[in-house]
């Protein structure tokens, strides 16, 4: 429970200094206390309260997962039940509850046709670690122990374990991990705004993106590539629209040399762009699906792997072959996770969160468009559904990016801080990023817009 109590708000800011190993954070600036610290209490609907008594409107819904928005008692009260009645068993050998049963038959349910199993586990991160495995065991399976590598994209954000993180195709995640780890290979990232030849229109460089996927693949070796992995639309590497026709451009390319597509849904599953899934949101064909985050909105942490009919026949006969498959962890459909799960689904159709997503989305974007497509410093506004992000340049017509050192992201993301709007500065490049719980109100989005106009005003024109 929390106590109103300045000594306890004191000794909490000390040890969290002394103690608290905070991931993606400036490691001395925070335990020299150059940096805020800030201690968040409760949340309600879109806004979460620190300790401070401090209200804000997170305009970033977490790291893009508390889909339903905070304080949503139907949720809680399903974990709550579900700890006094059982707080868990495992899963191994055929063990289930009823929890995690519902959530895969309303999993498959909801997911784009020819799905047929999930598998679950706790981050993002660790099902695609699942997603790397399944598709070696596969392929082994099938007796083509070479085909191995898995190719991603600059900009991909899959995680950031050993594997995963080198899945990721930012250099934040790489330098000095020693990663990208083999066999993962990189190509093109389908980032429009920053295409390398601007005389390209959009199914010019959905073509120039599947030509270099078909390259790197010929020039490996199409025996040796496993598989591709993308978001539908980039998240992390900068809330990047794909252009007109690239999912259908690379899954030709894909289907020739009958290599899989994971679609990691983690950040676009159950609802953020408007439809449930982003894959059937743009016409793709994935024979994995990585979910995570929207799909008990962060009320615990639950993730899954939704594997489609071709890959499961294939690991069925690996099974028949080599007896149980040797992949699992402790807490994979954990009973507390997968009641959060079963809550969070019935509650986003039970309020329209999906469609609202797109509606309340669409305003959200225009208004962003509206508010600062002109500006001088902005180059772009994008976005589709429930997630958008403004980048700024230092130079409208030569795309420049500022020095990384003036850290124009991080100064904005504070100036709107500052106006009561939280939204998130992406870790490459000048970019904003929004993505808001699902059931963000027109009233709302019109805060977060004022307030970006505003931080925007703050930084470049004051
Ligand atoms: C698309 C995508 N995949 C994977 C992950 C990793 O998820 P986690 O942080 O839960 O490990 C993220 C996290 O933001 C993500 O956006």
């Amino acid at each position: 429970m929390l106590r109103d109590d300045a000594t306890l708000d004191n000794s909490l800011t000390a040890w969290d200094r002394d103690h608290f190993f905070h991931p993606s954070t400036h490691m001395g600036g925070h335990a020299r206390g150059e940096t805020p610290t800030r201690i968040v209490a409760g949340g309600e609907g879109c806004h979460i309260v620190d300790r401070d008594g401090r209200t804000s409107l997170d305009a970033f819904a977490g790291l893009y997962c508390v889909n339903v928005g905070y304080g949503r008692a139907k949720i809680a009260d399903a974990i709550a039940q579900q700890a006094s009645q059982l707080a868990y068993y495992h899963a191994y050998a055929g063990h289930g509850s009823e929890a995690a049963i519902t959530l895969s038959k309303m999993i498959i349910d909801r997911a784009p046709a020819g799905m047929s199993r999930v598998y679950y586990g706790l981050s993002g991160s660790d099902a695609n670690e699942t997603n790397i495995k399944l598709v070696w065991y596969y392929n082994n399976i099938l007796g083509r122990p070479e085909k191995k590598k898995i190719i991603s994209r600059w900009r991909g954000y899959h995680g950031s374990g050993v594997m995963t993180g080198s899945l990721t195709g930012l250099e934040l995640f790489h330098n000095a991990f020693d990663l990208p780890r083999a066999p993962i290979l990189h190509t093109q990232a389908p980032y429009f705004y920053r295409r390398p030849d601007r005389s390209m229109d959009e199914e010019a460089f959905s073509r120039f993106c599947a030509q270099e996927l078909e390259d790197l693949i010929e020039a490996e070796g199409p025996e040796t590539i496993a598989a591709f992995i993308g978001e539908p639309l980039l998240g992390t590497g900068g809330i990047v629209p794909p252009p007109k026709g690239y999912w259908a451009a690379i899954q030709t390319v894909l289907d020739k040399y009958d290599i899989l597509l994971i679609a990691d849904e983690v950040v676009t599953g159950f609802g953020r762009l408007g439809t449930m899934f982003g894959s059937d949101h743009y016409g793709m064909k994935p024979d994995l699906i990585t979910i995570a985050k929207g799909l008990t909105s962060a009320y615990a942490p639950l993730s899954g792997v939704i594997v489609g009919e071709k890959v499961w026949e294939g690991l069925v006969k690996g099974s028949d072959m080599m007896g149980p498959i040797g992949h699992g962890w402790t807490y994979s459909a954990h009973p507390l996770c997968a009641a959060a799960g079963v809550a969070n689904l019935e509650l986003i159709d039970e309020l329209g969160l999906v469609e609202n997503a797109g509606k309340v989305g669409a305003y959200l974007n225009a208004g962003l468009r509206d508010a600062l497509a002109d500006h001088r410093h902005v180059g772009e506004v994008r976005g589709e559904g429930m997630i958008a992000a403004v980048e700024f340049v230092a130079d409208r017509d030569d795309r420049v990016f500022f020095d990384p050192a003036r850290k124009i992201g991080v100064q904005l993301a504070a100036a709107m801080l500052e106006r009561g709007v939280i939204a998130r500065a992406m870790p490459q490049g000048d970019i904003l990023g929004f993505a808001p719980p699902l059931c963000l109100t027109e009233a709302e989005a019109d805060t977060v817009i004022a307030a970006a106009a505003g931080a925007v005003e703050a930084v470049f024109d004051r």
